[in-house]
C-alpha cells in the first residue's frame, strides 16, 4: 500500500468532504494507494474547524492560515485545493510550481485568462499530476451508462442533454455569499459553478461543442447582505446552452447543457440523457441507483430500468445490493484520482477525473456562451 501525504487548502464544504473520504478509505477493498492528510490551511480558520480535522483524522502535523507555508512543507506530496474562484489562478499556479500533485476544484480558474495561466504552469511542470474535481460520473449506474458510450451502444447520436439543477436559490431571502458576486465567483455565474460537472462525460465522449447559442438569466438581482441591507446579486442564476456537437462518425447533433440555480423542485439534480439510432439511456441523481435504457436498432422501443447498488468501479466493502449516495461518489472520485496518480492512466476511460484539457474546453465554451448571450448570436467554440 503506497501512502501519499496530502495537504488541504480550503477547509470549507469541500475540504471536509475530502477529509471524510480519507477517513473512510478502508471502505475501498482493492486500492494499492491511500491518502494521508497531514496539513490543512484555511483563512480565516476557527479553532473548531481545525479541531474537526485534527480529531477526525489524527494525522495532522501542520495547521496554517498561510498556504505558502503548507506548500513549503517537504512532507506534503499532493494537495487538494477548494477555495473561492478568484483565488484559483494564484493558488493553483503556486501549488503546481511547488511540485505538488494536485486535485483542484472547478471552474479551474475564474475565467479563460486565469485558466490559460494555470495551463501554462502545468505545461512547464510536466511531472506534476493535475486533475479537476467532478464526482457525479462515479455513481455506479452512471458508470454503466459510460460503458454503453464506450461500447458504441447508441449508434449515430440523435441528441444529448446534460444538466445540473438546484433550487437552493429559490428562497429570495437567502443571504448573498461569494458564489453570487462576480469578483469572487466570476462572470460565468452558474456556468462556472456548475458547468464542469455536466461537461465531464460529454467531453470525455469526444462531443466537444463546435458552436453555442446561450440564454442566460439573472432572476434575483439583489439579496440580503446579512447585515440588515441589500446587496447586488450580479451573477447569472440560470444558463441554457444549445450547442452543436459531432459524434464519432462526424455527424452533427444538438447538445443541450443546462446549469440552473433557480430550478423549482430540484435539490441537486445532475443528469445526462443520450438518444441514439441504436439505443438510448438516461441517468439522473434523483434516482441515483437506477439506469434507464433502450436497445432497439430498428425494432421496438421500450424503456428498461435497472436498479444498481454498490457495484462501484473501485470495489467497496459495502454489500453490492446496498444503495449509493453523494458521499460514495466523492470517495469513488478520490479513488480515481489516486489510481491515476500512481498507475499513470485511469482504470477505465470514464473513470478519470476531469483533465486540464477538458477544463480548458469548458472555459472556451462558457466564454463563447457569454459572448453569445451578449450579442444574441451563435458563437464558434474554439479550444
Ligand atoms: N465538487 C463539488 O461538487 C463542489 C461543490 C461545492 C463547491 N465546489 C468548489 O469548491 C471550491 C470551494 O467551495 P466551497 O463550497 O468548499 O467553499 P467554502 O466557502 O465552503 O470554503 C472555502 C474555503 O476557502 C478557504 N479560504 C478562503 N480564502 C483563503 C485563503 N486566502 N487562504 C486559504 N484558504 C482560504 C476558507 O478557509 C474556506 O474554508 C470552489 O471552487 C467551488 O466551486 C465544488
Amino acid at each position: 500500500m503506497r501512502t501519499i501525504k496530502f495537504g488541504i487548502i480550503g477547509i470549507g464544504l469541500m475540504g471536509r468532504e475530502f477529509a471524510s473520504a480519507a477517513m473512510r478509505w478502508p471502505h475501498l477493498a482493492d486500492m494499492d494507494v491511500k491518502p494521508e492528510i497531514i496539513a490543512i490551511c484555511g483563512s480565516p480558520m476557527t479553532p473548531e474547524e481545525a479541531a474537526w480535522y485534527r480529531d477526525g483524522l489524527g494525522t495532522i502535523t501542520q495547521v496554517t492560515e498561510d498556504y505558502k507555508e503548507l506548500l513549503a512543507n517537504p512532507e506534503v506530496e499532493a494537495v487538494y485545493c477548494a477555495v473561492p474562484h478568484f483565488l484559483h489562478e494564484r493558488f493553483y499556479i503556486d501549488i503546481i510550481e511547488a511540485g505538488k500533485h494536485f486535485l483542484g476544484e472547478k471552474p479551474f480558474g475564474i475565467d479563460l485568462a486565469a485558466n490559460a495561466a494555470i495551463n501554462e504552469a502545468i505545461k512547464q511542470n510536466p511531472d506534476v499530476f493535475v486533475r479537476c474535481s467532478s464526482e457525479f460520473p462515479f455513481a455506479p449506474a452512471m458508470q454503466r451508462l459510460c460503458d454503453m458510450i464506450e461500447a458504441d451502444e447508441f449508434g449515430r447520436i440523435i441528441e444529448v442533454e446534460a444538466g445540473f439543477l438546484h433550487s437552493s436559490d429559490m428562497d429570495v431571502n437567502k443571504n448573498i455569499n461569494w458564489k453570487r458576486i462576480i469578483k469572487a465567483n466570476g462572470e460565468y455565474g452558474c456556468m462556472g459553478d456548475l458547468g464542469i460537472h455536466i461537461c465531464h462525460v460529454p467531453f470525455r465522449a469526444g462531443w466537444m461543442p463546435k458552436s453555442v447559442r446561450a440564454v442566460l438569466s439573472n432572476l434575483v438581482p439583489e439579496r440580503p447582505d446579512g447585515k440588515g441591507g441589500m446587496a447586488v446579486c450580479e451573477t447569472w442564476d440560470n444558463a441554457v446552452l444549445l450547442c452543436e456537437s459531432e459524434d464519432a462518425g462526424g455527424n452533427s447533433f444538438p447538445l443541450t447543457l443546462k446549469t440552473q440555480r433557480m430550478a423549482p423542485g430540484e435539490k441537486n439534480t445532475w443528469y445526462l440523457t443520450i438518444k441514439g439510432m441504436k439505443g438510448s439511456a438516461k441517468f439522473t441523481t434523483k434516482n441515483i441507483n437506477s439506469l434507464e435504457f433502450m436497445r432497439y436498432n430498428g425494432g421496438e422501443q421500450a424503456w428498461c430500468r435497472e436498479d444498481m447498488g454498490h457495484e462501484t468501479t473501485f470495489k467497496s466493502i459495502t454489500g453490492g445490493i446496498f444503495e449509493t449516495g453523494f458521499s460514495d461518489t466523492i470517495l469513488q472520485m478520490w479513488a480515481a484520482f489516486m489510481y491515476e496518480l500512481v498507475h499513470g492512466k485511469p482504470k477505465k476511460k470514464f473513470a478519470g477525473c476531469v483533465t486540464p484539457e477538458e477544463a480548458r474546453g469548458s472555459h472556451a465554451l462558457f466564454t463563447a456562451a457569454l459572448n453569445s448571450y451578449k450579442k444574441g448570436s451563435v458563437e464558434k467554440v474554439t479550444v
